[in-house]
């Protein structure tokens, strides 16, 4: 009662400081524990947004069933806020969001914040037992919706809440301009696929922050055309890693600029820290990509640049990825790997990367020797070095 109490201080207080609208769902027509609030969602989110003052749209404490939602800007409101106190939970059918439509879809609305403590639960089950038996590496996936799809939007944050068993990835965001994730658990088992923590794609000034993720694909994933991504004090796994790319699979990709991943953990991850580009691919470039202070528990190929990628085959190995990687470090990288080759330096003969250095890595294997592999790269050297690479 009494954290009620203070949490409820806490709240008017914000309300108060803020001067801010609230537009609270139940008012819209929600019940806890009832029938879909898709309705009463989209209402409120549509009072909130033609609102002239700072708004808040809330879905209090209780749990809520959605079926799905489509919020879009832009607003009249100068800031707009969901705060989810309750939970907010999918239809478990894989089918039950309309093709091409994420479960909860957010468009052209700047200074949106997605807070609240709360959690969003995408019941992906069912949809991963369709995808288990092809989909880690043939591209014959079935599209399932990703919990929060984020497009168009600029001074983003999102914080303080759950995103918990997505059908696909846990956020996916494109044309996005300044966001922040911060203080994010992110949850789905080791063996659910496609479950993506957050997929960043054609954005701007992304960072994520103290936050966890323990999912069954890339904690972070980054695409073409996104420049300024700051990852800092994670932890990540079980999970595929943090990975750049794949790049170079199509035609008129944009370059990577400026990837920091700092202070994080990973722990029983698939992959480390991965910069990825598609044999036989076409053109592109990813330049300014550092990583450093990263603590590797158990971790597969915990630093690995893959420029052969082709997990499904029928490349043509013959023909060297397109893709122009350039001023990459790896710095204070230090624990266990699962696999014997603990550094992977697989660079593109027709563009072999440029600019690499490695700095004070110490990656042991339990089951013998650590590895390394290392082709078309010649990296600058500095500090400890196990395993000690040698890329002549
Ligand atoms: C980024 O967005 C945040 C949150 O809306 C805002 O406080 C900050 O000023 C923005 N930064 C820039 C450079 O626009
Ligand atoms: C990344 O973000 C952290 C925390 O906000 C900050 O301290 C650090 O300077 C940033 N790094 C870069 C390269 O922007
Ligand atoms: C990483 O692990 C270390 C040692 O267990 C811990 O002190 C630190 O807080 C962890 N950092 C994150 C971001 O989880
Ligand atoms: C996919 O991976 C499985 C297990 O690793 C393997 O048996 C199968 O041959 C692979 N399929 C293709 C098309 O590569």
């Amino acid at each position: 009662m009494a954290k009620r109490v203070l949490n409820i201080t806490i709240f008017l207080y914000c309300l108060i400081i803020t001067n801010a609208q609230v537009f609270d769902i139940i008012n819209y027509g929600a019940k806890a524990g009832g029938a879909d609030i898709s309705k009463a969602l989209l209402n409120a989110w549509k009072a909130a947004c033609t609102s002239s003052k700072p708004s808040i749209v809330l879905i209090p404490k209780g749990t809520f069933t959605l079926k799905e939602v489509y919020l879009l800007g832009p607003c009249k409101a100068p800031q707009i806020a969901i705060t989810n106190q309750g939970s907010v939970v999918a239809l478990p059918q894989p089918t039950s969001v309309k093709a091409d439509n994420e479960w909860i879809m957010i468009q052209y609305v700047d200074h949106l914040t997605i807070n609240g403590n709360g959690v969003y639960d995408g019941v992906g089950a069912k949809s991963w037992t369709l995808n288990r038996e092809h989909c880690w590496n043939t591209t014959q996936c079935n599209q399932f919706p990703n919990n929060f799809g984020l497009h168009n939007l600029k001074h983003l944050t999102v914080r303080d809440i759950t995103s918990k068993d997505a059908k696909s990835f846990h956020f996916i965001i494109s044309d996005v301009q300044n966001a922040t994730f911060q203080n994010l658990k992110v949850t789905a088992p080791e063996n659910s696929p496609n479950t993506d923590g957050i997929h960043i794609g054609k954005s701007r000034q992304v960072t994520i922050k103290d936050s966890s993720f323990k999912t069954g694909d890339d904690c972070v994933s980054i695409g073409d055309d996104t420049q300024g991504v700051n990852i800092t004090r994670i932890s990540c796994g079980p999970g595929h890693g943090i990975s750049i790319g794949s790049l170079g699979k199509y035609n008129n990709e944009k370059p990577v600029v400026g990837v920091w991943v700092t202070n994080s953990n990973l722990s029983n991850t698939m992959n480390g820290v991965r910069i990825k580009t598609w044999a036989y691919s076409q053109p592109n470039e990813a330049s300014n990509m550092h990583f450093e202070n990263i603590r590797m528990d158990n971790v597969g190929n915990p630093i690995n640049i893959d420029q052969l990628y082709c997990p499904s085959g029928g490349c043509n190995m013959n023909m060297p990825s397109r893709v122009k990687l350039s001023k990459i470090s790896f710095k204070g990288i230090r624990g266990t790997s699962s696999t014997p080759v603990a550094v992977n330096l697989v660079c593109s003969a027709t563009f072999p990367c440029q600019g690499v250095e490695i700095g004070n890595i110490d990656l042991k294997f339990k089951g013998g020797d650590a590895q390394f592999i290392c082709s078309n790269a010649r990296p600058a050297f500095s500090g400890k070095q196990n395993p000690k690479i040698n890329c002549r």
